[in-house]
C-alpha cells in the first residue's frame, strides 16, 4: 500500500517536506511549516472562490458533478422525488435516516405546530412598502424572528437547537406566503393544520377570505412538494456557505438563515430562477433566439439557468423538473415559454461554446416555468427555492455545531495595499 503523503520540495530553500494526505486532501495548515526563514509566515493556500478547497467534512449530500449524480444521505434524488414527501426528505436530511411511519407522523405534527407566527410579525411585515421584493421581506423577517426567540442564542443546547429548527421549518412557508400576500395587498391567511406542509403553503398563498374553503389541486401540490425536495440541499453552495460562516460565529440560527437567504437572492445562485423568466421575456419570440445566443457567446450576458460550479453534466434536478412540468401543464395548460426554453436548450447543447465549457441546464432553467404555470410571479421564485433549501441550511448548521474541527470561519488574505505611510495633515493634501 503506497504511503498517503505528498512530498513537497521548496525550490527556494531546497528543503523537502512530507505532508499527509487526508481523504485526498492536504490540510493547508500543513503548508505553514514551509518557510524561507523563521520570520517567514509560511506558505498559505490561495483559492478566492473555493474552487478547490473543502471547507468542511459533511455526511449530508453527495454530488458527482461529472456524472450528474445527486444523493441526500445516500439516497438518489430521483427515488426521493418519486417516492417521498418534502417533510419525509427533511427528516432524512436532518436525522440521517428516513423516518418510520410513526416518526414521520410525529415530525409532521411538530413542524405543523410551529407554522403560526406572532401577531407582531404580521405588523412588522405590514411595514414593508407595497412593492418590496419578497426575498428582502423574507430575509428581514427571518432576522426579526431572532428578536422573538432570544433563547435561540443557546446554540449549545440540543433541545433549543431542535426547537429552533422546528420553528424555522414551520414558519418559513408562512412568512413566504405573507410576503406574497403583502405584495398583492391581500390579507394574511392563518395556517391550516389539517393540510399537508405544501397544501398549507398553497392555502396561505391563495385562499380568499370570502371563500370558506380552499382546496389545493393535488397534482399541483405534489409538483410543488417535489420542487421543494429537489432544492432541499446541495452541499457547500454559496448560501449554505453563508449559513455555516455566520453560524460559526455562534450567531443564532435565525440570523444565520437570514444571511443564507441573502446569499441565495443573488442572480448567480437562487436568484437565477427569476432571471431565467426575465430572459425568456426579453427573448420573446423563437426567431430572436439565434441573436440572443450570439450575444451570450460574444460575452454580452449569460444564458441564465445554464452552467454550474459542480455539475459538468446535465443537472439531475433539471431532468426531474422537466418531467414534473409536463404533469403541471396537464392541469394548467402549457406555458408558452417552455417552447423558447426547449429551443434554447437544444441550441445550447449542440453549440461548441456551451459544449466546450460543459454548460448544461441547471435546476433554475425549468423551475421558473413551472412556478409561473402554478400562478407565481417571478419575484417570488427565489422565495420558493428558500423554502426548500431551509432544511439543508439547518442540517448543515447542525452538522457544523457538532464538528469538533470547526472554529469561527475566518479566511486569510494576501495583502496588496500600501506599506506603512504617514498621514499628511488635511491642509497639506492638495486638491
Ligand atoms: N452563460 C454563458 N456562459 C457561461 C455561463 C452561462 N450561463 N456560465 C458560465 N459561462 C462561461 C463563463 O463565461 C466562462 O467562460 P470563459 O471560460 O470563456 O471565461 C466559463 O463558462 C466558466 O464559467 P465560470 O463563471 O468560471 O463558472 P463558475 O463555476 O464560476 O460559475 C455559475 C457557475 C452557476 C455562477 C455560472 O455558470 C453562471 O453564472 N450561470 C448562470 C446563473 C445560474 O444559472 N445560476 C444558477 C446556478 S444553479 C442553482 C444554484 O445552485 O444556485
Amino acid at each position: 500500500m503506497p504511503e498517503e503523503t505528498l512530498t513537497i520540495t521548496d525550490n527556494r530553500t531546497s528543503k523537502t517536506y512530507t505532508v499527509p494526505l487526508f481523504k485526498g486532501c492536504i490540510r493547508t495548515m500543513d503548508l505553514r511549516q514551509i518557510k524561507v526563514n523563521d520570520d517567514d509566515f509560511g506558505v498559505m493556500g490561495y483559492d478566492p472562490a473555493f474552487m478547490n478547497t473543502a471547507s468542511c467534512q459533511s455526511a449530508i449530500t453527495f454530488i458527482d458533478g461529472d456524472k450528474g449524480i445527486l444523493r441526500y444521505r445516500g439516497y438518489p434524488i430521483e427515488q426521493l422525488a418519486e417516492q417521498c414527501t418534502y417533510l419525509e426528505v427533511a427528516y432524512l436530511i436532518l436525522n440521517g435516516e428516513l423516518p418510520t411511519e410513526s416518526q414521520l407522523k410525529d415530525f409532521v405534527k411538530e413542524v405543523t405546530y410551529h407554522t403560526m407566527v406572532h401577531e407582531n410579525v404580521k405588523k412588522f411585515m405590514d411595514g414593508f412598502h407595497y412593492d418590496a421584493h419578497p426575498m428582502g421581506m423574507l430575509m428581514s423577517t427571518m432576522a426579526a424572528l431572532a428578536t422573538f426567540y432570544p433563547e435561540a442564542r443557546k446554540i449549545g443546547d440540543p433541545a433549543s437547537r431542535r426547537l429552533q429548527i422546528l420553528r424555522l421549518l414551520g414558519k418559513m412557508p408562512t412568512i413566504a406566503a405573507y410576503a406574497y400576500r403583502h405584495s398583492l395587498g391581500l390579507p394574511y391567511v392563518d395556517p391550516n393544520n389539517s393540510l399537508s406542509y405544501t397544501e398549507n403553503f398553497m392555502s396561505m398563498l391563495w385562499k380568499m377570505p370570502a371563500e370558506p374553503v380552499y382546496k389545493p389541486n393535488p397534482v399541483l401540490a405534489r409538483a410543488l412538494d417535489v420542487l421543494f425536495i429537489l432544492h432541499a440541499d446541495h452541499e457547500q453552495n454559496c448560501s449554505t456557505n453563508a449559513m455555516r460562516s455566520v453560524g460559526s460565529s455562534q450567531a443564532d440560527p435565525f440570523a444565520s438563515t437570514a444571511a443564507a437567504i441573502g446569499a441565495l437572492w443573488g442572480p448567480l445562485h437562487g436568484g437565477a430562477n427569476e432571471q431565467v423568466l426575465v430572459m425568456l421575456d426579453e427573448i420573446g419570440k423563437m426567431e430572436n433566439i439565434p441573436a440572443f445566443i450570439a450575444d451570450v457567446k460574444a460575452g454580452k450576458g449569460k444564458l441564465m439557468g445554464f452552467g454550474h460550479r459542480v455539475y459538468k453534466n446535465y443537472d439531475p434536478r433539471a431532468k426531474i423538473i422537466k418531467r414534473t412540468a409536463e404533469e403541471v401543464f396537464q392541469v394548467t395548460g402549457r406555458n408558452p415559454k417552455l417552447d423558447i426554453a426547449m429551443e434554447l436548450e437544444k441550441i445550447a447543447l449542440s453549440d461548441e461554446y456551451f459544449i466546450k465549457r460543459k454548460l448544461y441546464p441547471n435546476v433554475d432553467f425549468y423551475s421558473g416555468i413551472i412556478y409561473q404555470a402554478l400562478g407565481f410571479t417571478p419575484d417570488i421564485f427565489t422565495v420558493l427555492f428558500a423554502i426548500g433549501r431551509n432544511v439543508g441550511w439547518l442540517a448543515q448548521w447542525q452538522e457544523l455545531l457538532g464538528d469538533k474541527e470547526q472554529k469561527i470561519a475566518r479566511p486569510r488574505q494576501i495583502y496588496t495595499g500600501y506599506d506603512q505611510r504617514d498621514v499628511v495633515p488635511l491642509n497639506k493634501r492638495g486638491k
